[in-house]
């Protein structure tokens, strides 16, 4: 009997029952399952490995000190997977699979997705319920005195991807590593803003409207901002096809794209998405700035910023639009009971980025130790540790992932390659060893007839 049987059959909820068939569904659709490389050459891959689903238990709500579970990167990739079928995606430098094409979206995988998706919102999301709490009596200029408090820090701090960046053992790479988390979102670019310019809700709609347009280029696709930014990669050697790096995009980096599509997707969160818009406009026309400043850092002055150059330009109009125009208007004339939404919105986006910043300079951290790699002796087991062994055969793959604890990963017979990000890969042979920190990214590939390793928990 497999662990879907049997959860369905241990559980009388038939409701419960649907979901668990849904998300197996879902995520084992051969689109998300196992691919044969750790680059995706179709925007229509999008490998989750349903193959640790039986671990998880979606039902439950992660709390911010659990970010680095795997659940909540697993949920995170079927989330974007679930939000991603409502955008059109064609592949710009491949041939289409028509049959790919077709199997995306497909009526029943989309049934499936939309049946889960409440699940794993509460699941990766719930946890801003706590985090963040509204209260006091906020009028429109209060929240608009608190909101310039807030970004006129962010702009008085210096910026910690500069540091990240330009302190990095080797800064063109952790600048990829850093453009990569910003592909999943750019390249598809106010995607989830698109869903907020339909239907009527007066004068608004059209400063929203114009936003949009802005971001889209005005119709002419060398200005489009997500063509600027594919540009931007190819520059830095980097692929510019749509989800290419798959595998490497942080949970916290979905965390950023899937919120947007979270508030956006059902409109009962309207006015946490007007927050968080007025949020990432008005915090980016500040941050770009340093995020210029850190290509020419790794790539030398040649590097045309354009993308980060226009976006704190325009960003400093969209900033104010997003108050001005959209949240002020609105405010006047629904009153201050539209508010703590749109605060809550605001400080969530704000909290989101910040975590995902975080994150984002563990990893470089990591791939900096990693380039120092030397075959060493491995460290003392804490008392009771279990080992799981492995085997495996030449060229299995496992799909990048993490561990929910800090973890001896000891090869025992044969060879494999541990790729943690396109630009830092491992090389290990019987007798050699690695420590895998807690909630970092990374895959592995067999390089020889066989191969056993045993993976230790450090905790
Ligand atoms: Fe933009
Ligand atoms: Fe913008």
């Amino acid at each position: 009997m497999s662990s879907i049987d049997a959860l369905l059959n241990n559980n009388k909820n038939p409701d419960h029952a649907m979901l668990e068939q849904a998300l197996s569904r879902f995520a084992s659709h051969p689109l998300f399952d196992q691919p044969d490389s750790f680059y995706c050459d179709s925007p229509y891959l999008r490998p989750v490995r349903p193959q640790d689903l039986r671990e998880f238990n979606f039902d439950s709500v992660l709390a911010l000190a659990e970010l680095k579970q795997p659940s909540h990167l697993m949920a995170q990739r079927l989330l974007l997977n679930i939000y991603e079928q409502d955008l059109i995606f064609l592949p710009q430098q491949k041939k289409l699979h028509l049959e790919e094409f077709n199997a995306f979206y497909d009526e029943g995988l989309r049934g499936a997705g939309a049946a889960i998706r409440p699940m794993l919102e509460r699941h990766v999301f719930g946890w801003l319920d706590s985090e963040v709490s509204v209260s006091g009596n906020w009028d429109v200029d209060t929240f608009k005195g608190y909101a310039d408090e807030v970004l006129d820090r962010v702009a008085r701090t210096p910026s910690a991807l500069l540091d990240c960046i330009g302190n990095s053992r080797n800064p063109a790479n952790a600048a990829r590593f850093f453009l990569i988390q910003c592909a999943g979102d750019f390249l598809s670019e106010a995607s989830a803003m698109a869903r907020n310019v339909l239907g009527n809700f007066g004068p608004a709609q059209s400063e929203l409207f114009k936003i949009l347009i802005d971001e889209y280029g005005y119709g002419v696709a060398q200005k489009k901002h997500s063509v600027i930014f594919e540009s931007l990669l190819a520059e830095c050697g980097l692929n510019p096809a749509v989800h290419y790096y798959w595998q490497f995009y942080t949970a916290t980096s979905l965390a950023l794209i899937n919120y947007f599509h979270y508030v956006s997707a059902n409109h009962r969160h309207f006015f946490r998405y007007l927050g968080a818009l007025f949020y990432t406009e008005a915090s980016l026309a500040l941050v770009t700035r340093a995020q210029a400043q850190a290509m020419r850092i790794a790539f030398g002055d040649t590097v045309d910023t354009l993308y980060f150059d226009e976006h704190a330009h325009i960003d400093v109009h969209h900033g104010k639009m997003a108050f001005e125009q959209l949240i002020r208007p609105v405010v006047l004339r629904y009153g201050n009971q539209v508010l703590p939404d749109i605060i809550r919105g605001f400080e969530e986006f704000r909290l989101l980025q910040d975590v995902a910043d975080a994150e984002l300079f563990a990893h470089v951290a990591w791939h900096d130790e990693l380039s120092q790699w030397r075959p060493g002796p491995p460290p003392a087991l804490p008392a009771g540790a279990r080992s799981h062994p492995f085997h495996e055969c030449r060229d299995d793959l496992s799909v990048t992932h993490v561990h929910g604890a800090t973890e001896l990963f000891a090869v025992d017979k044969g060879t494999l390659r541990l790729v943690c990000s396109p630009f830092t890969e491992l090389n290990l042979s019987a007798g050699q060893h690695v420590v895998i920190p807690q909630g970092l990214l990374h895959g592995s590939v067999i390089t020889s007839d066989h191969c056993s390793y045993t993976v230790t928990s450090l905790e």
